[in-house]
């Protein structure tokens, strides 16, 4: 027989060298290369001769459908984030820093999918069974149905899963714990994650139950072993949130059933996760109206509205070159407005730290909050608060132009029901209320940081100075 091959595969990106090195060409990781054999995975033992393919039937587009494609947990949060529930015969990977609530938040979604009479399987590869036991005591799921295992051997859990009735959700916790012996690579490499996942897959595209599957996630935030276990599931989900806070944030970034720019936002208290029904409130909680550099801005997470605080502190440099800090935006987007506040307004920040953060560790993607970024910025310099009424949203451009962003309406809408009667906007913004409140439309960034510093006037004359 002829002698196996190894290969060299980096345990970050999955790259495959055909010989050892110590930095990966694929992704630039360092010390990542491991030898594993490539023969390893199910139904691909050492030395299989290659059998002639069997053809099989071909079907068309239009047939049968014998159940209702989704099965619904009744949480809404979670199935907003999976587009309205879970697809049988689907995959589903959950990432997100240990501790951050992923096997809370599933066994919870296993006991209300239980309550509604479907079979459960949660197999724990990381906790034994008096450890899930005792959580799902304290989540009051202990006296549901779901059928608890603690394995990891990739064979024993499918022998489990495909003995008795099909179940409707199986959950893996997790996949890094998972090992098979068809694999002969130890366990926690790519090998042996990317052989369970394929196996757990196969499984679920075969009898149509739903798969769940936990992966953790590294230092930079990528969940751990290969990215190619991101391309094999349906859809992929990142369970995060500040460990300082106790909220968490359940974010899709792949859905080949559902939208991916939905959210589910849950709160983490002594009965488990609570779901968080208007996000805006919890967001909002703890705002010190009366600060300077502090500006509301009026953001949109898939379809629905969301009102997070935007922080900026902009004071004197010691240093040479003075400090760029953001937590919660792009940095490279703060730069920018920083480069267009000093190009075509007039503000000077050459000499100053700028500190940008976002209340309560919550994550902007949207362009739409560079209005609310700038509005605080001006706020923290010219030591003024801005209105304590009042909702920002608006795209800078480069040139300085505002530019007019979507959903105005449901922006405002959102706005108006939290108690804000006042909002800068972009002119010309499509579809304007028109019983909105006190309206500000700007166009250019000049006029924003006109009307910032035209209120100070008026407070220095006024009463309440500072
Ligand atoms: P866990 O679900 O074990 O996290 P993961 O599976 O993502 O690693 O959550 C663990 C954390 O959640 C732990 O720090 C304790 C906290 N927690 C609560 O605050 N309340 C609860 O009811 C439960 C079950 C956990
Ligand atoms: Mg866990």
């Amino acid at each position: 027989m002829a002698k196996a091959k190894t290969q060299f595969i980096c345990q970050n990106c999955g790259t495959v060298h055909s010989r050892w090195a110590g930095k990966c060409d694929g992704c630039g990781e360092w010390n990542t290369i491991v030898e594993e054999d490539p023969m390893g995975g199910i139904g691909s033992g050492p030395g299989k001769v290659p059998k002639k393919g069997r053809p099989v039937t071909l079907t068309s587009l239009s047939g049968e459908i014998e159940e209702a494609p989704r099965i619904p947990t009744g949480m809404s949060e979670l199935d907003r984030a999976t587009g309205g529930g879970f697809v049988r015969g689907s995959a589903v990977l959950i990432g997100g820093d240990p501790g951050i609530g992923k096997s809370t938040l599933l066994m919870q979604a296993a006991a209300a999918l239980s309550r509604k009479g479907n079979r459960v399987i949660y197999v724990s590869g990381e906790e034994a069974v008096a450890q899930v036991r005792l959580r799902a005591q304290r989540l009051d799921a202990a006296q549901t149905d779901v059928l608890l295992a603690a394995e990891t051997n990739v064979e024993d859990i499918l022998a489990t899963i495909s003995e008795g009735k099909r179940p409707d959700l199986v959950i893996i916790d997790s996949i890094q714990t998972l090992w098979s012996d068809t694999a002969d690579s130890a366990p926690g490499t790519v090998t042996q994650v990317r052989t369970g996942v394929q196996a757990m897959i196969r499984f679920a595209k075969q009898t149509g139950a739903t798969m769940v599957l936990v992966g953790h996630v590294t230092k930079d935030g990528q969940i751990a072993g290969p990215r190619v276990v991101e391309h094999m599931v349906d859809a992929v989900l990142y369970f995060e949130g500040d460990r300082g806070h106790h909220y968490r944030i359940l974010r899709t970034v792949k859905n080949r059933f559902g939208p991916t720019d939905e959210i589910g936002v849950f709160e983490m208290s002594d009965k488990g996760l609570r779901e968080v029904a208007n996000p805006s409130e919890l967001f909002l909680g703890e705002r010190n109206e009366k600060a300077p550099g502090a500006a509301v801005f009026a953001g949109m997470e898939g379809t629905r509205p969301v009102l997070v605080e935007v922080q900026a502190l902009v004071a004197p440099t010691s240093l040479g070159t003075p400090r760029r800090a953001v937590v919660g935006w792009d940095s490279a987007r703060l730069s920018m407005i920083l480069a267009v506040l000093e190009a075509h307004c007039g503000v000077r920040l050459g000499s100053h730290d700028v500190y940008l953060n976002i209340a309560g560790g919550y994550r902007i993607s949207e362009p739409a909050a560079d209005m609310a970024v700038a509005s605080a910025l001006v706020s923290s310099l010219a030591g003024l608060a801005l209105p304590a009424d009042c909702v920002y949203f608006g795209e800078v451009s480069l040139s300085g132009a505002v530019r007019p962003v979507a959903h105005t309406a449901q922006r405002l809408k959102e706005a108006e029901k939290l108690g804000f009667s006042a909002a800068v906007l972009p002119a010309a913004s499509p579809d304007l209320p028109k019983s909105a409140g006190r309206l500000s439309e700007i166009d250019s960034l000049p006029d924003l940081v006109a009307r910032i510093a035209g209120s100070k006037l008026r407070n220095t004359r006024g009463e309440d100075e500072g």
